[in-house]
């Protein structure tokens, strides 16, 4: 039978060893000039990827979607997006990403449809069609209020009155993104069988899109006025998901021994491990969103400090535990780019925080994700006005926003050009041509206009480039079990500019020094570390000697050594 054809190579837990690498197909790579990027666009690009090192790549949402979220919301779960190709063109990248030993996992966007999926459209029929169920409908308050005061992320309210049969249904996204009922054990069903369906085809696994959304509170209640907010902790905390996921565990996740990696929007670390304690039997890793969102509030940038992060890792770290995994990250299509959030995008510190950062994500304790262009320290993109942006979410807040006359536009602007989503979702910086390489017509989202300097044909030759830390740092971690799999021990939490952190392996002990700043310092060892050798650096540190208890570290010097 089909059901255990992709199981036999992969050993069991073969998830916590790999590196992902996230390809945002509209962005990635455009085969034929429309200007958006598509499936055989990623196929022509295997060989880089290969020589990257990259074990798995999540594929954002390729499936067929009028794009009102950018494919994160699906017209058909079994059709490929015409503008990214055919079906063909699918099993084609499939079969060659597997022939060079690359596993791929694609995305499960299953909290909600499109308003185009024909479950929908049979949903919205009448209060009586067999579909009816399958969304959440509710009636409006008697004065025609919706139901509740539920907000959508994107702006507005979360339901949407439908003139057909005159109530409301809930969206926590796009109004054309109406949330499934999974009260409903028809949803199950239909849900189980779209897995089967790309499991057999010999996918390994999927990205859960906001998965802890799907169980619903009971009665669906107002939120209250502190919850508004973050209506993310109320919309996560439904009581049946882990229920759900067990089952979706125990009928297909295990039995193919899948990868699964779920969007904990709104999970707190104390809750983390009821989604990842293996011997829970719900998913093998989450996305937790401390690091990212570090100096959030919704669109507005705060501050963050090198000691937050460091205790967020380590929380994420403890909250994994014995039986658990995590993830580690610093960038997707949600974020700003990682060196203009966390390290230093200037021309002078550009490549080398960017290696500090590789060098961060791929020495944790938990499955590392890069996102693509990641690996060329790729930048925010320099935002003007509101017309530069694309997103959903951006034109929807502005519009609640903005155009109300709550917050000014200048502000929001500011904010948003370094939060918004859009910085990530530009496309990649193949080469010095124009629109970067990434296509020969009109990009859909402008390229960053630095891709003459920062772009992959050049640092392909460059073997000092982001491009090859990566690489190496990559290469390291699979031949060092210790960096995988090693006790991680943050040995200075508090230091506001060092961030130091030993990783053990029975007697294997790895010390990884990361300088996050442009002030060179000296850097004394606590009491009973001493340095064998360095194994790998950012290009920036001085040679050390063998016992060395005292570091001179270089401005965003990223070293890790073998401790004695
Ligand atoms: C999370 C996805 O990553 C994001 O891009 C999307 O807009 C929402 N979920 C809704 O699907
Ligand atoms: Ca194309």
């Amino acid at each position: 039978m089909s059901q255990t054809r992709a199981t036999p190579q992969r050993p069991t837990a073969w998830w916590k060893e790999v590196v992902v690498y996230q390809v945002y197909p509209r962005s990635f790579n455009d085969s034929n000039g429309d200007g958006i990027g598509d499936l055989n666009g990623i196929t022509a690009k295997l060989g880089y990827l290969q020589q990257l090192g990259i074990d798995v790549v999540w594929l954002s949402p390729h499936f067929d979607s009028p794009n009102a979220d950018n494919g994160y919301d699906i017209r058909n779960y079994r059709q490929v997006l015409a503008e990214f190709g055919t079906m063909a063109d699918f099993d084609r990248m499939l079969e060659d990403m597997r022939a060079r030993g690359i596993e791929l996992i694609i995305d499960l966007v299953v909290n909600h449809t499109s308003d185009e999926h024909v479950w929908f459209a049979d949903s919205r029929r009448s209060r009586d069609n067999p579909r009816r169920d399958y969304y959440i409908w509710r009636d409006g308050k008697p004065d025609g209020a919706p139901p509740n005061n539920y907000p959508s992320f994107f702006g507005g309210s979360a339901w949407q009155l439908d003139p057909t049969t005159g109530q409301y249904y809930l969206h926590y996204f796009d109004v054309k993104q109406p949330d499934l009922n999974w009260e409903n054990p028809q949803v199950h069903a239909e849900v189980f069988d779209l897995m089967r369906f790309w499991l057999d085809k010999g996918v390994a696994g999927f990205r859960m899109d906001v998965i802890p959304f799907i169980s619903k509170q009971p009665g669906l209640p107002d939120l209250a006025p502190d919850q508004l907010a973050h209506p993310e902790f109320v919309y996560s905390n439904g009581p049946q998901v882990h229920q759900y996921l067990q089952r979706m565990h125990h009928e297909i996740l295990d039995p193919y021994n899948a990868m699964s990696v779920g969007e904990a929007f709104g999970v707190t670390l104390e809750q983390a491990p009821l989604f990842t304690d293996a011997q829970r039997g719900e998913l093998s890793m989450v996305f937790q969103f401390d690091v990212v969102r570090l100096d959030r509030d919704n669109w507005r940038k705060t501050d963050w400090t090198l000691p937050a992060l460091k205790a967020a890792l380590a929380r994420i770290d403890q909250a994994a535990g014995l039986h658990g995994w995590a993830t580690s990250y610093l960038c997707n299509h949600d974020n700003p780019r990682a060196v203009s959030h966390f390290g230093d995008d200037s021309p002078a510190w550009r490549e080398r925080s960017a290696k500090a950062l590789a060098t961060l994500v791929l020495t944790q304790r938990a499955t590392p994700f890069l996102y693509q262009g990641d690996e060329l320290g790729m930048t925010n993109y320099p935002f003007q006005g509101v017309k530069d942006y694309d997103d959903v979410e951006v034109r929807g807040q502005w519009r609640q926003l903005v155009e109300t006359g709550r917050v000014p536009a200048a502000e929001y602007l500011e904010h948003v050009r370094q939060t918004s989503r859009d910085n990530a979702r530009t496309p990649m910086q193949w080469s010095a041509d124009p629109h970067g390489g990434f296509t020969t017509g009109q990009p859909w989202l402008a390229v960053n206009p630095n891709y003459v300097e920062i772009n992959a044909a050049a640092q392909l030759e460059d073997p000092d480039s982001v491009f090859h830390h990566h690489r190496r740092l990559i290469a390291l971690r699979h031949q060092t079990p210790a960096l995988v799999h090693g006790a991680y021990v943050d040995i200075d939490p508090k230091h506001e500019q060092i961030f130091a952190y030993t990783r053990t392996l029975a007697d294997e002990r790895y010390l990884v020094v990361l300088n996050f700043g442009t002030r060179p310092l000296e850097y004394a060892l606590p009491g009973g570390l001493s340095i064998e050798r360095a194994v790998l650096d950012n290009g920036s540190g001085d040679a050390v000697t063998a016992g060395a208890t005292l570091l001179t570290l270089a401005p965003w010097q990223a070293t890790i050594y073998k401790l004695d």
